[in-house]
């Protein structure tokens, strides 16, 4: 039985979150400069968004850039953005292929105009299809996303279109980047860092979480499967007893 044949399709996570880390490590194994890993990086984006949607899962959250990565050397950010750019380019036609629909979270603002404009076109051009949502987090970090937050709902409090007593965690959550999509239910970090670096906070408060050693550049569809396969053998409780549980799948059976 191959690996993909393992999962569960009844049972498969409807929104997956990556922290895509290892490029450079990837790249200096093999005494190379670290745009060299993001490059190859490319191609592991390629797989497992292909594989995600091959699978039929519905979000899937990449974290491309974060609001610290600014603080890298200028040259690896202008190659990073470049990349982006190229990538987006000439990624949209396979998106429009696959049935897949292009989103955003971070602050694009801070991007150079070209990535924005690319951007944008992309979303546009994709925004009709109705497979997975590949929801690209770029400039993002969750710190500045609740800040944000926090600062529009004070706005709307101030003009009188909220009332405090009646911000509940729903409406928290309508003003996170995230507004439209589910929380990811499964997060995987690769490269052995076991940390989140400031990505979805306040999302991944339920998620399960999936450490790997395996560098971003390696990562292909068999290392998501066995993400998914871990993820299917563990009990999501919520806060309730194991026992709990087993009562609720019993009644829901019978
Ligand atoms: C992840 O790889 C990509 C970005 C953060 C842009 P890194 O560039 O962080 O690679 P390492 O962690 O230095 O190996
Ligand atoms: C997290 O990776 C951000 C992205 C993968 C885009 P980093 O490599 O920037 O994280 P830290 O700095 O090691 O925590
Ligand atoms: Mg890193």
């Amino acid at each position: 039985m191959s690996q993909k044949e393992k999962i569960n399709l009844q049972r498969l996570p409807k929104h997956i979150a990556i922290i895509m880390d290892g490029n450079g490590r990837w790249a200096q194994e093999k005494g190379e400069d670290r745009l060299f890993g993001h490059l190859n990086g490319v191609e592991s984006v390629r797989d497992i968004v292909e594989g995600a949607a091959e699978l039929g899962v519905q979000y899937l959250t990449l974290y491309a850039f974060s609001t610290e990565n600014w603080d890298r050397p200028a040259y690896e950010v202008t190659g990073l953005m470049e990349l982006l750019v190229e990538t987006i380019r000439k990624e949209v036609p396979t998106l429009n292929k696959n049935n897949i629909s292009l989103h955003v979270i971070g602050d694009t603002s801070m991007l150079p105009p070209a990535a924005q404009q690319e951007l944008s076109e992309a979303i546009n051009e994709t925004s009709a299809n109705t497979g997975l949502h590949l929801i690209m987090a770029l400039s993002y970090s969750s710190r500045w996303e609740i800040n944000n937050a926090v600062k529009n709902i004070a706005a709307d409090v101030r003009d009188n279109k909220l009332q405090p007593e009646n911000i509940t965690q729903e409406t928290v959550q309508q003003y996170l980047c995230t507004k439209y999509f589910p929380d990811p239910e499964l997060m995987i970090r690769t490269s052995g860092e076991y940390r989140i670096s400031n990505f979805l906070l306040y999302q991944l408060a339920y998620s399960e979480l999936y450490f790997t050693n395996t560098l971003w550049p390696d990562f292909r569809k068999e290392n998501l499967y066995e993400a998914i396969i871990d993820y299917q053998g563990r009990e999501r409780r919520f806060g309730k007893t194991s026992e709990q549980l087993k009562t609720t799948i019993k009644t829901d059976i019978f």
